[in-house]
């Protein structure tokens, strides 16, 4: 099924055929240049199965990321309910991406996530969506602040799910966006 269309891509569930790209984005040492560990093959098929098992369950999820014309599947790009009370309360929807190297540089993660907010704040009404990163992964904040995400300092947060063997990935900075900045952008 195809949740989101844009002009290059589409964003769907997962397919088998998606499996071997799924192992390579997470097991790619640039892709997963700021996480804690890169996944094993066996690691990355239960990964696919929780994510598939959401995008069934909950309408939202990692949708898989292809290329319109051809189908390819080249990374991810979706909504979430990441668990990371106290720092988010329970319910917060997280936009988030990871797309395989050799991809990286023609915008499509930017038109994706344009469309992703549409979905969000048009399609299902949420109210607002966030997004965080190692401060240092550049390009990820650069995708947040393209698409109009706006920082919240104040709300920036160490990470519970990196180990103390990684301090360095452990700071987090959060990006927000709420249905009135959306809606009010859009009018502009
Ligand atoms: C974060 C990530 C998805 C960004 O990928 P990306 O290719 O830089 O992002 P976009 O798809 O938005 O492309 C933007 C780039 O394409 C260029 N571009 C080319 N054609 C374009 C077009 N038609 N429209 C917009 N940008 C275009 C932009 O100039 C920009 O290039 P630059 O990096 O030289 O400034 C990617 O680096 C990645 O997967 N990283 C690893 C996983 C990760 O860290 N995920 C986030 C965890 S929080």
């Amino acid at each position: 099924m195809i949740y989101v269309e844009t002009p290059r891509l589409v964003l769907r569930n997962w397919r088998e055929s998606d499996r071997d790209l799924f192992r390579e984005i997470n097991a790619d040492p640039k892709v997963m240049e700021y996480f804690p560990g890169r996944r094993s093959y066996s690691e990355a098929d239960a990964m696919l199965e929780r994510v598939r098992r959401m995008i069934v369950y909950h309408g939202i999820g990692f949708f898989a990321m292809a290329i319109k014309d051809t189908d390819e599947p080249i990374g991810f790009c979706g909504l979430a309910l990441p668990s990371l009370e106290p720092h988010l309360p329970k319910g917060t929807v997280e936009i988030g991406w990871r797309l395989a190297t050799r991809f990286w540089g023609n915008g499509y993660v930017t038109e994706a996530a344009r469309a992703l907010l549409r979905f969000g704040f048009i399609e299902h009404d949420m109210t607002e969506i966030v997004s965080f990163a190692v401060a240092d992964n550049r390009r990820s904040t650069a995708v947040m602040e393209r698409i109009g995400m706006v920082a919240d300092p104040a709300g920036d947060f160490d990470h519970p799910r990196v180990p103390d063997s990684h301090p360095h990935l452990k700071r987090h900075v959060l990006y927000r966006l709420t249905a009135e900045q959306f809606h009010l952008t859009r009018q502009t």
